[in-house]
């Protein structure tokens, strides 16, 4: 299959977690590629995850929303493909305050696609998620199958989705989708499960979980999803969507346990909590579309989250400050105790 050759990217959201885990593999791997990094900087955007490329040639950040139309397509105007991160991300906020995802995860992902339709670019890859397929009760979830979205959040991604599929049918946009599941790694913002608990851990802070712990994800270490990204980027079929999954399903149980067993924690610290709404209890993606073009994860569970877990207590000064203020306004709206019945 043929490469496609691509020399300048917009990559929007790219602050955040993935995004920069992303840009800095490609500044690593592909330094030939220009980069411009579009980030609003949300309380999930930090520039402190970019710092190292600072003042580097053929890298620049400009700070933006996705919404704004004449920003986005100013910048698109410079680039021959984008690749977007940029989204409301995390459930639970989502049930909070849905309208915050449907603006940047729909309209956004509209304004991104009509600016690369206008410039004709080559491509555009969205970044979307396994949680558009809904609640797998049984089997794995193939990229055809229906997407049936239960929170405000997945709802908005699969929104985004659709709207750029309409544009491939409408107006042949080049589309490419990638569907990852959980990522994990270096520069995550402690409130999805993997770096809430190691960091409450690694402070003696109970570790919260939902109903009984039983719902499954399939977790992936950040740089695995991100060289499934590239490698779509450059050999995806246009108007296809891949899975970017390991194929393991761990339970929010044993993430805990496993957190317990590397941080040295107590049993103690395991705390039983009211659950999710809609919560979905399993996500299995089935990843035979993207081993085709020749990607397979590298990092096990056990050992990515060992090196997360070596990565959190080693940049304290990265996390410490960010569990702050609205933090825990969030942290105590969200957090219940489990009822318990009155007979
Ligand atoms: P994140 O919350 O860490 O980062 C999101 C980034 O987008 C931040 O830098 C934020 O400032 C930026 N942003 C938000 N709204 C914006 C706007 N209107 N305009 C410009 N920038 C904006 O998210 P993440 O976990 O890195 O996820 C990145 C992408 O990957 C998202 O699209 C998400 O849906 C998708 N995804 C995430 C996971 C996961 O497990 N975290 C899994 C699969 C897919
Ligand atoms: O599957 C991909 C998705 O993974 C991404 O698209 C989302 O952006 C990302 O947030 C993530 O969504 P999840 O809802 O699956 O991740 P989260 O870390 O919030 O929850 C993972 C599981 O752990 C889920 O079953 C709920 C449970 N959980 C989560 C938190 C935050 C707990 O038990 N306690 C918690 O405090």
């Amino acid at each position: 299959m043929s490469e496609r050759v691509l020399r300048r990217l917009l990559v929007a959201g790219g602050a955040g977690f993935i995004g920069s885990n992303f840009v800095k593999l490609l500044r690593r791997t592909r330094p030939d590629v220009e980069v411009t990094v579009l980030d609003k900087l949300t309380y999930a955007g930090n520039p402190a995850n970019l710092r190292e490329l600072e003042g580097q040639e053929g890298y620049r950040f400009v700070r933006g929303d996705i919404c704004d139309g004449e920003m986005v397509d100013h910048l698109a105007g410079q680039v021959d493909a984008i690749v977007n991160f940029a989204a409301e991300t995390h459930v639970d906020r989502s049930l909070l305050d849905p309208f915050a995802f449907v603006l940047t995860d729909v309209l956004g992902t509209a304004v991104l696609c009509e600016a690369a339709r206008k410039h004709e670019h080559e491509v555009i890859l969205l970044v979307s998620t396994d949680e558009v397929y809904g609640d797998v009760t049984t089997g794995l979830s193939k990229e055809a199958d229906a997407l049936r979205p239960r929170s405000p959040y997945s709802a908005s991604k699969a929104g985004g989705e659709l709207l750029a599929r309409s544009y491939v049918e409408s107006f042949g946009l080049p589309l490419l989708v990638t569907r990852g599941s959980n990522n994990y790694g270096p520069n995550q913002f402690p409130e999805k499960i993997v770096p809430l608990f190691i960091t409450n851990a690694l402070d003696g802070l109970k570790l919260p979980i939902y109903n009984d712990g039983s719902a499954v994800r399939d977790y992936i270490y950040v740089e695995d999803h991100c060289e499934g990204i590239d490698l779509v980027l450059r050999k995806g079929e246009v108007g296809h969507a891949y899975n970017v999954a390991t194929g393991v399903q761990t339970s929010g149980l044993e993430v805990a346990r496993t957190v317990l067993e590397l941080t040295g924690g107590d049993e103690s610290l395991l705390e039983f909590v009211r659950d999710r709404p809609g919560h979905d209890y399993r996500y299995a993606p089935d990843i035979s579309a993207i081993s085709e073009l020749g990607w397979q994860p590298k990092v096990n569970f056990r050992e990515g989250l060992a090196e997360t877990v070596r990565w959190y207590q080693e940049h304290e000064q990265w996390w410490r400050p960010l569990k702050s203020g609205e933090y825990w306004d969030f942290y105590r709206r969200n957090y219940k105790p489990i009822e318990t019945e009155v007979s």
